[in-house]
């Protein structure tokens, strides 16, 4: 089990240390969509922002997208990029989507499971094939995902409360 210790959950200012973050664990692992799934590891509901490592159960896309402020990504293991550039991020690599621009992940296929560390401030917006909004992704809906999720798998939405700051 992953330990949140030190500070009382959901207090802003308060030091989260998380010392394992199971990434070996499925349970762990929430549903972005039929490809990615994401681990949980920070939430500011207060700020509209979160930290996960993104993760691939196949090669493949995500939702096009843009956000209303930039996101950050931290390549861990494996190789991905986007539809609209002709990159690929590997370990060690270094992204910022910067704010309204149109972007569609990738996951590529790969020696390495795919992990990726992203800082996001929402909301993004879910873009259809047109380039028109089609929903948006905030962190209250973040949050609603995720303690569904731990919920069903046995860990109780407590371990997702466990992580807000
Ligand atoms: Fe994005």
């Amino acid at each position: 089990m992953a330990a949140c210790t030190s500070d009382p959950p959901g207090l802003p200012g308060t030091f989260l240390f998380l010392a394992r973050t199971e990434l070996e664990d499925p349970r762990y692992l929430v549903a972005l969509d039929e490809v990615f799934s994401f681990r949980p590891i920070w939430i500011a509901p207060d700020r509209n922002m979160w930290c996960d490592v993104l993760t691939a159960r196949r090669p493949g896309s995500a939702r096009p997208h843009m956000h209303a402020r930039p996101a950050f990504a931290y390549t861990l293991s494996g190789r991905w990029g986007y539809a609209e550039r002709d990159w690929t991020a590997a370990p060690g690599d270094f992204v910022c989507e910067p704010a309204g621009m149109r972007h569609t992940l990738v996951a590529h296929a790969g020696d390495a499971p795919l992990r990726v560390l992203f800082v996001v401030q929402g909301p993004l917006v879910w873009l259809d094939d047109d380039g028109n909004p089609d929903g948006y992704f905030d962190v209250h809906q973040y949050v609603a995902r995720c303690a569904a999720h731990f919920e069903r798998v046995g860990l109780g939405e407590a371990r997702v409360r466990a992580l807000m700051r």
